[in-house]
């Protein structure tokens, strides 16, 4: 099912179908996922660009149930962790940078800039691996609670001095139609996407329209939502304190900077 609510041409081809419908998938069934499933997935997925090639990333694969138990944990109680046949973690890697750098006799400088390098490069690769993963019909769903107990998940997966997990996914084949009431909607594209130069005019209007569609996709999810804060409401008790409070601590035990 494409999301004809986003599409703004006709224009298509399977890649921008596959995207089109989209949707995070957190229920598994029992069903094996190939070891060359997952192989063909990542493989695809590694061919993604990276910032100046450093290729900045780790992905581990974690098929250990034990392992997706603690992870599952760790990320708050999320049940599709230990549900899902695969569990891929997508780190932000500077210990292979390091050993790379240490052929030359130096020592990659820490700081902001070599902070965000990383996470970004976790960032895509990721995402191009949940697009390959859609498109031989698993499902995914990315798994930021990795970063609510940072220093654990690395314990956990062993992870080496500056190397940390932005976020993981848990992959397997749905358990049922996950595109059965529609797909999520979006915001709309002119409050995302503006052209030549930024503009939030009729941002609110927008955003308060936006409020209503999504309460009404939730209402056929059979989940009541108030049609005046179905986005904004949870958006707004949610942002007022940092998320993962003790994550910049973690991170900087592990290695990375923010200066
Ligand atoms: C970086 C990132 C982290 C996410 N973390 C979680 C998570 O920890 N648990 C979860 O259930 N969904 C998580 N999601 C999924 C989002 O909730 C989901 O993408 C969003 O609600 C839109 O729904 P859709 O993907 O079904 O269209 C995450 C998504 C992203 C991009």
């Amino acid at each position: 099912m494409t999301d004809t609510s986003i599409t703004t041409t006709n224009l298509t081809n399977p890649t921008i179908d596959v995207m089109n419908s989209h949707v995070s998938v957190r229920s598994f069934t029992d069903e094996p996922v190939s070891d060359e499933m997952i192989d063909t997935i990542l493989d695809a997925a590694r061919r993604a660009p990276t910032s100046s090639n450093w290729q900045t990333y780790s992905i581990i694969v974690v098929r250990d149930q034990e392992t997706k138990k603690r992870l599952a944990e760790l990320a708050g109680g999320q049940r599709h962790i230990e549900q899902s046949q695969v569990f891929l973690a997508f780190a932000a890697d500077l210990h292979r940078l390091g050993i790379a750098a240490s052929i030359h006799g130096v020592k990659p400088a820490r700081g902001l800039e070599h902070t965000l390098t990383p996470v970004v490069d976790a960032a895509i690769v990721g995402e191009a691996a949940q697009i390959a993963a859609e498109s031989f019909g698993l499902g995914a769903v990315m798994v930021g609670g990795m970063r609510r107990e940072a220093a654990e998940v690395a314990e956990v997966l062993e992870l080496p001095e500056q190397v940390f997990v932005v976020y993981g996914m848990s992959v397997g084949w749905p358990a049922n139609d996950p595109r059965a009431d529609g797909l999520k909607p979006r915001l709309p594209e002119r409050l995302v996407v503006h052209r030549d130069s930024y503009s939030d005019e009729n941002a609110r209007a927008m955003i308060e329209e936006y409020n209503r569609e999504l309460a009404e996709f939730y209402d056929r999810q059979g989940r009541n939502t108030d049609a005046s804060s179905a986005w904004t409401g949870p958006l707004a008790r949610g942002s007022v304190n940092l998320r993962y409070a003790t994550l910049r601590a973690a991170l900087d035990d592990m290695g990375f900077r923010f200066d």
